[in-house]
């Protein structure tokens, strides 16, 4: 599929079949993942697969994640982070999301549905899971067969501004 066409099919899916995941899914997903850029190519992404009833009944403690079969639980390992020299900026978030947005477009590649989470309870989490102090958890991906209407490709013309008025050229 055209990139354009993947990224317009892609949309954040609430609800889900049973149905898991395949294992050969699965692994497409992880690979896409791990090919993802990195700072320095420092590659601190640590992911926390959780596919089984107890991992999915720990994360609902903490998180939604609209009775999908499988999450990824998308960390950064601040041991490993860039920590860009003038400001200390850490690149933790944005060496995650982009390992979380390659991970999501590629599920979306092979016909799966997913959504990306932020909103969970970080410490609740941490413990469930057993994530140590120097990594921390960042974005859950939510991923499954998706049941409902499929948002519609050509949704952005209204569902998203015109570049009119995000782009600037030169200058701001
Ligand atoms: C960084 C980030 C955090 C998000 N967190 C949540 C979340 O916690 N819960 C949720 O339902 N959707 C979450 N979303 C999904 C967005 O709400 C969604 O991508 C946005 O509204 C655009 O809709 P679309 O994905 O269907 O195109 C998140 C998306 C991003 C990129």
């Amino acid at each position: 599929m055209e990139f354009l066409q993947l990224a317009k099919k892609r949309y954040s899916a609430r609800k889900y079949s049973s149905k898991k995941v395949e294992e050969e899914k699965l692994l497409k997903i992880l690979e896409a993942g791990r090919v993802a850029p990195t700072a320095t190519n420092g590659q601190p992404q640590r992911l926390v697969v959780v596919q089984q009833e107890d991992g999915l009944n720990k994360l609902k403690k903490g998180a939604k994640i609209f009775g999908a079969p499988l999450a990824i639980i998308v960390c950064a390992d601040h041991d490993k982070t860039w920590k860009r020299p003038f400001d200390n900026m850490d690149t933790a978030d944005i060496d995650a999301s982009i390992v979380t947005d390659h991970m999501m477009l590629q599920a979306t590649e092979l016909g799966l549905g997913s959504v990306w989470v932020c909103y969970f309870d970080p410490e609740v989490i941490r413990a469930e899971f057993n994530i140590p102090e120097n990594i921390e958890p960042i974005n859950i991906l939510v991923i499954g067969y998706a049941e409902g209407e499929e948002a519609s490709s050509d949704r952005h013309d209204q569902a998203r501004n015109p570049l009119e008025e995000t782009v600037y050229y030169e200058s701001f």
